[in-house]
């Protein structure tokens, strides 16, 4: 198969009803997108999946669900209203906005040269831009304005005054309602260190470059998880949640040579230890999931701007101490585009024909079985035997076009199995299984149908 563009990609979810431009029909709103029907099934079982694997499969693991507004002095604890900024520069040709650090790694991956561009200062990073004449990639010249930190949290406000003081702002990470909440989901739920949190939720960020589709977008979801835990423990798990997470992945059906760690070059102050997971893109390799070891930082801040305890007790020694966290996090979007890009194939058949195969985890599927009449006379049983399964999966009734075709239809969107419904069936309850992936088939009593498609589905689990 040639190699996947992301044009293409971006073609085919619009096609197959996966991922729609945000807004078409009024010309659309940049880098906002809206999940179709097939795309927010494969999404629900993508947060599905992370949610089993981490929070309900792990006895010392919490959910929540918090607000997307929250008090404006969160952000002010958080530090996001301080320094939760990237470095901007317009052009002065085109007047197009930029980030002076995206350019220059441009530049550099080109060229293949290796620097830590996110160590430079904003000065390094202008005289940088004009000794090697980095361009301006919409006009194509090098005349930018200084570059200066452009906050990315969205700000609205509150009520009916147009007063400073309502200001609020959208949430830039799920992370902090975790935070504000440990002690409620400790208490509540009788946890002992070390325990988690997790949760699923939109996140929006006033991105300066956002791109790559659904790479990097202004709103997005995160699914974030945050290990609480006593000093000294921290490195332990920071080392063994690093490589769960990673197995997590490849259950997901992600290759190893498609996944990597890379250690962050430059830590946050507060910072003990930050790595990325990142994945081989049609674009290069990007960062698919953070984790990092944020120490005591987080929970001693909100202490300080609530001005609650956020102390921890020891129930065996008394000890009082504000925990460790330990963090992971990753776009629901993010992972949805490169479980995606991962799994469209373009395979050549024996006649020659190219066949498009989404081979996706069969559990992501976003349609499980499709019911395939062989021909319309068959309907009325083909409609019992759809009936009987909608009950336990989901499916997909197709009675147009040829058998052929129709096969095709769903290897391209990544249904796992196709049922047939042919003339023996009405004679001996009998039904044809066909494979997605090896296009074998079996001969399935009706009656078996469930549990040997539960098997071929969830068989991996
Ligand atoms: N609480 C830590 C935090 O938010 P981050 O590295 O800024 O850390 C975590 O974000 C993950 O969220 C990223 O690894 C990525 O998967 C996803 N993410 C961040 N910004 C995004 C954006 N603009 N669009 C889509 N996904 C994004």
């Amino acid at each position: 198969m040639e190699e996947l563009t992301m044009q293409k990609l971006v073609a085919y979810c619009k096609n197959r009803g996966f991922v729609f431009p945000g807004s078409e029909i009024y010309g659309g709103l940049a880098n906002t997108w809206d999940y179709g029907p097939l795309g927010v099934e494969l999404k629900n079982n993508i947060k599905r999946a992370w949610w089993d694997y981490f929070v309900t499969k792990d006895e010392n693991s919490y959910g929540v669900d918090c607000a997307i507004l929250m008090n404006p002095r969160v952000w002010e604890a958080s530090g996001h209203v301080a320094s939760f900024s990237d470095p901007k520069m317009d052009c002065k040709n085109c007047k197009t906005r930029h980030r002076a650090d995206t350019l220059i790694e441009d530049y550099n991956t080109k060229h293949g040269i290796e620097m830590a561009v996110d160590l430079m200062s904003k000065d390094e990073m202008s005289n940088y831009i004009k000794e090697h004449n980095i361009k301006c990639p919409n006009c194509g010249k090098c005349d930018f304005t200084e570059i200066k930190n452009f906050n990315l949290m969205f700000q609205t406000k509150r009520g009916v005054t147009e007063d400073n003081s309502d200001v609020i702002y959208l949430r830039p990470e799920t992370c902090q309602g975790e935070y504000v909440n440990f002690l409620n989901v400790q208490r509540t739920m009788r946890a002992k260190i070390p325990f988690g949190i997790g949760q699923i939720g939109k996140s929006f960020r006033n991105e300066i470059t956002p791109g790559n589709f659904i790479f990097r977008t202004i709103e997005f979801e995160q699914m974030e998880y945050q290990l609480f835990c006593k000093e000294g423990q921290d490195e332990k798990i920071f080392d063994e949640y690093k490589h769960k997470v990673m197995k997590f992945y490849h259950t997901l059906g992600l290759p190893e040579e498609k996944l990597r760690f890379k250690d962050h070059d430059k830590l946050a102050f507060y910072a003990k230890a930050a790595t990325d997971i990142v994945f081989h893109y049609p674009f290069g390799w990007e960062e698919l999931n953070g984790i990092h070891n944020r120490t005591n930082y987080d929970l001693t801040q909100h202490q300080k701007y609530s001005g609650k305890n956020m102390l921890y007790t020891d129930p065996v020694t008394g000890e009082k101490f504000i925990p460790y966290i330990v963090e992971f996090s990753v776009g629901a979007d993010r992972l949805f585009l490169t479980l995606i890009a991962n799994a469209y194939t373009e395979e050549t058949l024996d006649d020659g024909e190219t066949r498009v195969v989404l081979k996706i985890l069969p559990r992501l599927a976003p349609i499980k079985v499709a019911v395939l009449p062989l021909q319309k006379n068959l309907s009325e049983k083909a409609h019992e035997v759809f009936k009987g399964l909608q009950k336990d999966f989901v499916c997909d009734y197709d009675e147009s076009g040829s058998i052929g075709k129709r096969y095709r239809r769903h290897d391209e969107i990544g249904t796992p199995l196709c049922v047939t419904i042919d003339f023996d069936t009405l004679e001996d309850n009998t039904v044809t299984v066909r494979d997605r992936d090896t296009m074998k088939q079996d001969r399935i009593k009706i009656e078996n149908l469930k549990s040997y498609i539960t098997s071929k589905i969830f068989g991996d689990n």
